[in-house]
């Protein structure tokens, strides 16, 4: 069994190498998937012109300009993420935005010389931690006294049919994923409330409110079918299920894949059910 050191390795080397190339690969269509969970989260958020926010795990930074854009002119968004490479990215697009900021930092140990933020945000950048007591009670410093966290998070694989359903189509082909050991940090790592409410409290936030949220996500992203197991076979479960398969193996799982998701095909969309939660709290 891993202890969370190297836990916390695995998930850095994935997310600043092949898994965060997959990512930023399928970039558009994620986007265009996640979008209504950016949504949710900006009510849920009350954002207003002044507020500063540091966006936790944000990638190639599309909920950061979005905020960004949300609290300016007085506010600011900082993006905070671990991918040398999606920072980067990051930084690119948001050239000309006076009122943001990349950092590459780790969040279980960048050092933030004072607390700045009102509101931490993240819509699943925190799923990824090896030691999540440590990395939330690092974020905490960055959290000025009164502020707020607010991220979201996938519940339980069998309630997310958009990732459930090609998985099980992919494992017609190679062999099942072994099961998560307790602990292990992925996709589904905060899907039991029990857990969050654990690690946030040990970390030094008050008990955390969970707001259920139900959804369907557009796997293709609006691009039809060719995009959505593209983009099926290139993140989550599914994609670390085929790493390293053959092209024969990866072409008979992308068939199965298209005959799985099917039925759920609409025009240029793939939309299948997924569910989530809205995780609140503060310091307490
Ligand atoms: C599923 S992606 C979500 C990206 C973005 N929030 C979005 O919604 O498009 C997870 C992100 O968390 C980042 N991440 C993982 N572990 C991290 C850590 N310890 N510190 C900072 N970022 C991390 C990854 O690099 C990746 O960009």
């Amino acid at each position: 069994m891993k202890n969370a050191a190297e836990f916390h390795q695995d998930m850095v080397a994935y997310w600043s190498g092949a898994g965060g190339d997959r990512w930023i690969g399928e970039s558009a269509r994620t986007e265009a998937m996640l979008s209504r969970v950016a949504e949710l989260l900006y009510v849920r958020a009350r954002l207003h012109p002044g507020l500063i926010v540091l966006d936790v795990g944000c990638g190639l930074g599309p909920t950061t300009l979005e905020l960004a854009h949300r609290v300016a002119p007085a506010g600011r968004a900082v993006g905070l993420d671990v991918s040398p490479e999606m920072v980067g990215r990051a930084r690119q697009r948001a050239a000309g935005v006076a009122n943001i900021e990349f950092i590459l930092g780790d969040a279980a140990s960048h050092n933030f010389p004072a607390p700045f933020a009102d509101l931490l945000f993240s819509r699943f950048g925190v799923m990824f931690f090896g030691d999540p007591v440590a990395a939330f009670a690092n974020l905490r410093r960055a959290l000025k006294p009164n502020g707020r966290m607010l991220f979201a998070c996938w519940r339980r694989l069998s309630e997310n049919p958009w990732m459930l359903t090609p998985l099980l189509a992919a494992y017609e082909h190679v062999p099942r994923l072994p099961p998560a050991e307790p602990n292990e940090p992925g996709p589904f790592a905060f899907a039991d409330p029990d857990r969050v409410g654990a690690v946030l409290t040990a970390a030094g936030f008050a008990k955390p409110s969970f707001a259920a949220a139900e959804l369907t996500f557009d796997v293709a992203g609006g691009a039809g079918m060719d995009a959505a197991v593209r983009q099926t076979m290139s993140i989550g479960a599914t994609s670390r299920a085929l790493q390293d398969q053959p092209q024969s193996v990866r072409d008979a799982a992308a068939g199965s894949i298209r005959k799985a998701l099917a039925p759920y095909a609409r025009d240029t969309h793939v939309e299948l059910p997924g569910a989530i939660w809205l995780v609140e709290s503060r310091i307490a």
